[in-house]
């Protein structure tokens, strides 16, 4: 039998009733009526006061904590309701205790399910994504074992398309590796001092032949005579401004001009590269950082892109503690923009910082 306030109320009651009267009794010319109307009176007054002193001071908190408690052991942390401050009140306390630990824990548990589920979807675009280069260069490679080796006209052909996706293969492991190393910060930042205008020549250069073939004009509005020095990382800025120039290359169209400028000032140097192509649509604008987001599937893979080049650019540009802009119309085209850290002058030590992702 477990014991509650109105039991409590009724033994105290009874004890102090019969005290008083026992006290009464033993005093003398006490009329029997009194001593019979004491021990009533006491009674009833003491049950009832002990009974609401213990209702709220006690029985209503243990009560409390015990939903409490079976609550946190069937894991319903959020039907915890929480209590209001109470610096006097122990019991209070206690039931304060039990539902900040579980907020605590709800808030974990949120955390890992959205980690869990973030991871299925991750490992199953991964899937998706390396199915395809894996499965046509199989096709190739069978077709010619199969006999297609014999045939002079067609072997070359399938030789070079199974190479082709080979290397798409390894772009998009190379890509994923980047990827996974930002994100766990396993990749220092090696921030030095050089020149954006140089920098932006060199991937001018190393794309040149590309944007040739596409017919895509390429124009640098700075003169390599006023150079922008920032303080960054040399190796990652050269990946976040191919990234950026290879895209508008293959997806602005043929026959469509990019315009870089760079813009220096006291603090900082802003890069901008714009294109005049067939722009990004404004539901799409938003995505298109996440991994492996294209706008349109079909035509992203054709040109061989890993769909993480964007999320790549982020992170580095995050990186830096700044951030990757776009904006984009189908009528104007696209454009992205980042700032960095201005830096005075090229100095020759490096200074290595972790990164912050
Ligand atoms: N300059 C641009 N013009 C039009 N669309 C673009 C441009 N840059 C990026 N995009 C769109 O953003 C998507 C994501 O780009 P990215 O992350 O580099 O992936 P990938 O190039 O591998 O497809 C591209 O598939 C493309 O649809
Ligand atoms: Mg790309």
């Amino acid at each position: 039998m477990t014991l509650n306030s109105k039991g409590l109320a009724l033994i105290l009651a009874l004890i102090i009733a019969v005290i008083t009267t026992t006290a009464l009794y033993l005093t003398p010319n006490v009329p029997d009526r009194a001593i019979f109307l004491t021990f009533i009176l006491s009674f009833i007054s003491g049950f009832s006061i002990i009974r609401v002193m213990a209702e709220l001071l006690f029985f209503k908190e243990i009560n409390n904590i015990y939903k409490a408690l079976e609550n946190v052991q069937d894991q319903k942390l959020t039907s915890i309701t929480q209590t209001k401050k109470s610096y006097f009140n122990p019991l209070k306390r206690i039931n304060q205790e039990i539902s900040s630990y579980a907020d605590r824990k709800q808030s974990e548990i949120d955390e890992l399910k959205k980690m869990a589920a973030f991871r299925r979807e991750f490992i199953a675009d991964v899937s998706h994504e390396l199915k395809t280069p894996i499965f046509s260069a199989q096709g190739f490679v069978h077709t010619l074992l199969d006999g297609a080796i014999d045939n002079e006209a067609v072997r070359e052909n399938f030789l070079k398309k199974a190479a082709k996706s080979l290397d798409r293969l390894d772009i998009l492991v190379q890509d994923l590796m980047t990827i996974t190393q930002i994100e766990k910060g396993e990749i220092n930042m090696h921030f030095e001092s050089f020149d954006l205008v140089e920098l932006s020549i060199e991937v001018m250069d190393q794309l040149e032949k590309k944007a040739h073939q596409k017919q895509v004009k390429i124009q640098l509005l700075n003169s390599k005579d006023h150079p922008a020095y920032v303080s960054a990382d040399y190796r990652r800025i050269y990946q976040v401004i191919l990234n950026l120039l290879a895209n508008a290359i293959d997806y602005a169209g043929t026959g469509a001009e990019v315009v870089i400028k760079i813009t220096t000032s006291a603090k900082k140097v802003v890069f901008e590269l714009g294109d005049n192509g067939i722009g990004i649509p404004e539901k799409d604008l938003s995505r298109i950082f996440e991994r492996f987001y294209r706008v349109d599937k079909s035509r992203s893979q054709e040109t061989g892109g890993s769909g993480l080049g964007l999320s790549i650019v982020k992170h580095i540009i995050e990186s830096h503690q700044s951030k990757i802009n776009v904006e984009s119309s189908s009528k104007k085209g696209t454009k992205f923009w980042f700032q960095l850290k201005a830096s005075a002058a090229p100095k020759s030590e490096t200074i290595i910082a972790t990164s912050t992702t």
